[in-house]
């Protein structure tokens, strides 16, 4: 299909070289770099943030789609869109108001995302469609790359693509978390366009292979 989008997660890199990372992924087919952002409470790990975004912005044109996985994200997104991220994605679980932050990201002229966790059905979406730029379907447990495919996902990625259909609203939907060449062929038919992909292409002995397999799946 061609309008699928790879976004490489770079949680998986190897973060000593990042730039030269970066770059495999670029001439291998990836279209975004996706950009985890984790706090420590939202989730239960911690990753990197403001500092590794600027620089990684200095040195890539690709879209930069940040994943805010952390507890108010109110709170830093001026800091991640003055930065260099050109999307940002937050979670639902995360805000009391996520139409708050959805206005915010937008009056700083960023494309803003939503997302939920698998446990959070997919109605949650439904009072922001109108708004978002992106739906995020995780498809693992936020927090660590290399987790299982959750095949429960499939039917909650339907759903959202229902969702959006009936209201004739023409939105990506992303997904995140186990992505192969063969989870990337399911969440497709059911609606995704946007497949980030972290361990599968970082761990691939040949990554433009892997994101080729993506592409085609
Ligand atoms: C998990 C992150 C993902 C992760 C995906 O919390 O949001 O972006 O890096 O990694 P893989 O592709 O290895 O499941
Ligand atoms: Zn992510």
């Amino acid at each position: 299909m061609e309008n699928t989008v790879v976004s490489a997660s770079i949680l998986s890199a190897d973060l000593c070289c990042l730039g030269n990372d970066i770059e495999r992924a670029e001439k291998a087919g990836c279209k975004y770099i996706h950009f985890d952002v984790m706090d420590g409470i939202f989730v239960p790990n911690i990753s990197y943030g403001i500092p590794v975004l600027r620089s990684v912005s200095k040195r890539t044109k690709s879209v930069l789609d940040v994943h805010l996985m952390i507890t108010d994200p109110i709170r830093y997104i001026k800091a991640f869109a003055d930065n260099g991220a050109d999307i940002i994605t937050f979670h639902l679980e995360a805000c009391g108001d996520p139409m708050r932050v959805i206005d915010e990201i937008h009056s700083c002229g960023k494309k803003a995302g939503i997302s939920i966790k698998p446990g959070t059905p997919a109605s949650e979406f439904e009072k922001y469609l109108e708004y978002a730029d992106m739906l995020l379907v995780m498809t693992v447990e936020p927090g660590f790359g290399g987790q299982g495919f959750n095949y429960d996902m499939l039917e909650k990625i339907s759903t959202a693509k229902e969702m959006l259909s009936r209201k004739g609203l023409d939105i990506p939907i992303e997904v995140d978390g186990g992505i192969n060449e063969m989870t990337a062929a399911l969440v497709k038919k059911a609606g995704a366009e946007i497949l980030v992909a972290g361990s599968y292409l970082f761990n691939a002995p040949d990554m433009d292979a892997a994101v080729r397999k993506i592409l085609e799946a």
